[in-house]
């Protein structure tokens, strides 16, 4: 596994290589170390110290504007008045689990299950793409009774145990568990054939996954690509991997962490969650 290929180490802080940092950066770092580690990531040769957002825009403390092109996941803009409106109001309200009736989370999740596709029928909420995807495993494992899970060369799923067997880019020094078979991202270059060379990739890497008797539970897929290298295009290119998948018995799983509710432009339908298609 090449360097390049770890999400963490694209752009990591390298304190062995700082100098010329003035006194503030180099105090803030220092902090930083002291508190959570020096093993703890930051981003870039010089960190970076962020204080506020707006819409496209972050600023650091000097009040330098950067244009958010990598920052995760506030998908309508950061601090949008709308949004921080509700969060306040809500905080000031109630903030409970989700074990009592409320009619907030049952009008919210009736709103999202009405934009989804009509085999997906009820919501799990979770806290973040890690937990989704560490669910969504167990329930194509459990609808399965298969361990086995097809991903992509430099996918990224999150970071608890069971997701991190799944991405290859968090490895530094090993290859996914055993379980795992790793196909090429879809690339572009594939042309009018993109669609039918990964769903034939992943026909293979499914064909391995029960040669090796963990059998096959399901593919799971970031549906943009962002940590192989944003592949989106042509629309609806996934629907012969889904085939391949739901023939085999097992479950499309589409992380949809990056480009869910609308993140990548209008016509968009999908959500934060991850959403796990029925096999039938
Ligand atoms: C594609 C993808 N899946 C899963 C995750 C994990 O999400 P979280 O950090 O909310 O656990 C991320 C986070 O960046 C992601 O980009």
């Amino acid at each position: 596994m090449t360097a390049t290929k770890q999400i963490l180490s694209l752009n990591r802080f390298d304190a062995s290589k700082a100098t010329g940092f003035d006194a503030t950066l180099t105090d803030r770092i220092a902090r930083r170390q002291a508190t959570f580690g020096a093993s703890s990531v930051l981003f870039y040769e010089q960190p970076i110290e962020m204080v506020r957002a707006e819409g496209a825009f972050m600023f650091d403390a000097s009040g330098r504007r950067y244009l958010d092109v990598y920052n995760n996941v506030p998908s309508i803009g950061h601090c949008h008045p709308r949004v921080v409106e509700a969060i306040s109001r809500q905080a000031a309200v109630l903030n409970i689990h989700t074990r009592y009736l409320n009619q907030t989370v049952e009008a919210y999740a009736e709103k999202l299950l009405a934009s989804f596709p009509s085999p997906l029928s009820n919501v799990v909420l979770t806290c973040t793409g890690s937990e989704s995807n560490d669910l969504a495993m167990r329930i194509a494992s459990t609808a399965t009774n298969a361990k086995g899970f097809v991903v992509t060369k430099a996918a990224y799923h999150g970071n608890t145990a069971m997701v991190t067997e799944i991405s290859p880019s968090s490895m530094r020094t090993r290859t996914p568990a055993p379980f795992v078979r790793t196909v090429p991202a879809p690339a572009s270059d594939a042309g009018p054939d993109v669609a039918s060379s990964f769903a034939a990739a992943i026909r293979t890497a499914i064909a391995e996954l029960q040669e090796a008797g963990h059998g096959f539970a399901g593919l799971i897929v970031d549906t943009i690509f962002s940590s192989d290298g944003i592949y989106a295009d042509p629309a609806g290119f996934l629907r012969d991997a889904a085939d391949v998948v739901r023939e085999a018995g097992g479950l499309f799983i589409a992380d949809e962490v990056q480009p869910g509710f609308g993140r990548t432009g209008g016509g968009c339908g999908a959500s934060r969650v991850t959403t796990s298609f029925p096999t039938s």
